[in-house]
């Protein structure tokens, strides 16, 4: 009997420039953060993200925790993110003793309920984070409109994000400061990866600091702060040039696959599925996500494991910050409950969303999920 091949949940698209220049750092000989495709890397993500300043790091939660730290947030701030969200968001304010202030999620974007923010807003106040979710970015103005009134600092996570715009600007524009990922189910790669946008110099200086041991140029081995090597290997920054020539197609590849899923999935009345847009914006399915409605009998997990006996691979979606085990074992969230987010984990899941997926592999998936959840 022949079996059909599983399909992962995410594949990415290499080709012939990341093999030219991978062969490029072995020929010069430049593989560490000194080689020259670093900074290019930097000026592009830059001026494509428009931007002033990019500083390339080694991952996207790297970008977080260098980001959180040259805000000066510290010791009794308070910052405001979403409780549906990954871990990395929460790090770095969690270590410097800054408070964590949640808010739940908007049910039909997935992204943080933007009405939930003011009443949060306290004195110690000191950010809000911003997270743009699985391809659809946050309304921001209301949140920068905000930000502005109370004079709050905003960390943009686009993560998420490349090649998405917000009422025609780029993600990663907005706010003092913007964190990227290059983790390969990103549209753009660099195997592992991180950027830090801004457009204030003191501050890009102060992440340049951060991300490199906070080495001083005349005192190499004296330190005055703490910071992390969190650099970018000239390797990395090779494969995310290579890439980056094919960003419009990469966002172009996924739009068309997020619109064949919808289009295959759309009778399952069962299923809420991802939007395809927002007044503000067109979803670029960084993932295919999929709520499961209460009629169905079983969970995400449980519909997980049955996509798997059939061939294929699926991801849950987030767990929210306020149920984390370590975070509460610190004390932290102690009675709070944020329904949407909890829903959005219980009944979430997302599909083979990777750059690679090809057509025959969509059809199989969506087969397999009309079997699995009609
Ligand atoms: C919203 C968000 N922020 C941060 C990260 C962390 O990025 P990395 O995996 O590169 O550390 C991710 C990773 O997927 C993410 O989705």
């Amino acid at each position: 009997m022949t079996r059909t091949p599983f399909i992962p949940v995410n594949e990415p698209l290499l080709g012939q420039s990341e093999k030219k220049f991978l062969i490029e750092c072995i020929d010069t000989g430049w593989i560490s953060s000194e080689g020259p495709f670093v900074e290019k890397f930097e000026k592009k993500i830059a001026k494509i993200s428009k931007r002033d300043y990019g500083i390339a790091v080694s991952s996207g939660t790297a970008a977080l925790d260098v980001a959180i730290e040259a805000l000066g947030i510290s010791k009794g701030d308070e910052v405001i993110l979403p409780s549906f969200t990954i871990i990395s968001c929460i790090h770095q304010i969690v270590r410097v003793g800054a408070k964590p202030i949640l808010v739940d999620s908007d049910p039909k974007t997935w992204n943080m309920d933007i009405n939930q923010i003011e009443d949060k807003i306290t004195s110690s106040t000191k950010a809000i984070m911003v997270v743009h979710i699985y391809g659809l970015p946050v309304d921001l103005d209301p949140v920068l409109d905000l930000a502005k009134k109370y004079s709050l600092k905003v960390l943009e996570d686009a993560a998420e994000m490349h090649g998405q715009t917000y009422k025609g600007k780029p993600c990663g524009s907005f706010g003092d400061i913007s964190t990227l990922s290059f983790y390969p189910n990103k549209h753009v790669t660099t195997g592992e990866g991180g950027m830090i946008l801004t457009n204030d110099e003191e501050l890009a200086e102060n992440c340049r600091s951060l991300r490199n041991l906070c080495f001083q140029p005349n005192k190499r081995f004296v330190h005055e702060r703490l910071g992390w090597n969190y650099r970018m290997t000239n390797i990395q920054a090779a494969l995310g040039m290579a890439q980056l020539e094919r960003l419009d197609e990469f966002v172009k590849r996924k739009t068309r696959m997020g619109a064949m899923y919808t289009k295959l999935l759309n009778g399952l009345s069962r299923i809420q599925l991802p939007m395809a847009r927002t007044e503000y914006a067109n979803n670029v399915y960084w993932v295919y996500g999929l709520v499961l409605n209460e009629s169905i009998g079983f969970d995400a997990e449980e519909a997980m494991k049955r996509l798997a006996q059939n061939g294929i691979g699926c991801r849950p979606f987030f767990y929210p910050m306020h149920q984390q085990p370590v975070l509460r074992k610190m004390g932290l969230f102690k009675g709070e409950s944020y329904p949407q987010a909890e829903r959005l984990y219980q009944r979430g899941l997302y599909i083979p969303s990777g750059m690679a997926l090809s057509d025959e592999q969509i059809y199989r998936v969506t087969e397999a999920i009309v079997k699995v959840l009609k």
